[in-house]
């Protein structure tokens, strides 16, 4: 018999999830879930390093949570926690931390950059940068390492901490008798090429997001805000640099892809149109997952139970993780 593979993976609560999140990390995530032990977390105490305040923060656990259980987490195959109410996390954060080189840190693109632009601007090199952002690898070593997770699906942009996080399991496995599992990132292909509505890659940096979950009217309205080029109506146009076309095959057959862009190539078909069509096909894809969401958004105290059960799962697995990790150390 082979043993399932564990996999893990982490979301920050910050912003309205929105389509570029479903198609590169959410939905490869909840189906690789399908055939794995799975846990996923809202990580909280990652959101503290830019802490803006206590309404937001709450609100936004909630609408990440309520976004995850909408769009198809099962929390009875998934362990599906806050990471905040898992004090071993932070326990095994301090241990981890004694085990991993400042250099390996000083390393990191996410300080690094921010090292690099206060340079830049002629500041001192830290101005600004709290230790929290400094130690996030260690925490996110101690998030995955915790739960003896072997793969974590992540954005480009993570791959770095999860090496590390993979690294600080050698440090300390080579010199303790800990055997913890070492962890692998996993990219999905699809992270870098959902643009948003101005042609860049979706992302809510750039303020060019269509969210899943925004009214009917204002999801209207993005869609409407698509930048396209100025082709008239009964002009042949090139779907392949057209940035509706590239969002609306998320949510079209092969065959009805290959019309549209047919009719794209023989003119007669205005952006408008195109445009309306995609808010539609959105509306339609995401049916569902948008009633859900509105349930949950309406009664958070059952977002809460569920995120409590996970919790009381979670725990079973990192204590007895932390008391293995303690024990090697001599603690
Ligand atoms: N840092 C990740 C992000 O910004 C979120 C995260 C925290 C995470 N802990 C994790 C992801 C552990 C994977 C595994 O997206």
């Amino acid at each position: 018999m082979t043993i399932k593979k564990t996999i893990l993976t982490g979301v920050k609560p910050t912003g309205l999830p929105h389509i570029g999140n479903y198609f590169g990390a959410i939905k490869p995530a909840l189906d690789l879930a399908k055939n794995y032990n799975s846990y996923l977390f809202i990580a909280d105490y990652h959101a503290l390093t830019t802490f803006k305040n206590a309404n937001e923060l709450k609100e936004n656990c909630l609408n990440i949570a309520a976004a995850w259980l909408a769009l198809g987490l099962d929390p009875e195959k998934t362990v599906f926690y806050r990471q905040s109410d898992i004090a071993e996390i932070f326990e095994l954060n301090w241990i981890l931390s004694c085990f991993s080189a400042k250099g390996l840190l000083n390393r990191a693109h996410a300080y690094k950059a921010l090292v690099d632009s206060n340079k830049q601007a002629n500041k001192d090199p830290d101005f600004n940068i709290n230790a929290g952002i400094f130690n996030y690898p260690i925490l996110m070593a101690a998030d995955i390492l915790l739960f003896n997770a072997d793969i974590v699906p992540v954005g480009q942009d993570q791959k770095q901490h999860v090496e590390i996080a993979r690294d600080v399991a050698e440090s300390i496995n080579s010199n303790c008798s800990t055997n913890l599992i070492l962890p692998k990132p996993f990219i999905s292909k699809t992270t870098h090429i959902i643009p948003g509505i101005d042609g860049k890659k979706m992302s809510k940096n750039y303020n060019n997001t269509i969210p899943i979950f925004l009214p009917e009217k204002q999801l209207r309205k993005r869609c409407m805000q698509i930048v396209t080029d100025s082709t008239a109506v009964e002009e042949p146009k090139d779907p392949d640099t057209c940035n509706v076309f590239k969002l609306i095959t998320y949510f079209k057959s092969e065959a009805e892809i290959k019309q549209l862009s047919d009719k794209y190539r023989s003119g007669g078909l205005g952006y408008g149109a195109v445009k309306q069509d995609l808010f539609e096909s959105i509306i339609n894809y995401f049916k569902i997952a948008r009633i859900n969401y509105d349930n949950y958004i309406a009664n958070p105290a059952e977002v809460d139970l569920i995120l409590e059960k996970g919790k009381q799962k979670a725990t079973l697995v990192a204590a007895k993780t932390l008391a293995d990790v303690k024990k090697s150390l001599g603690l």
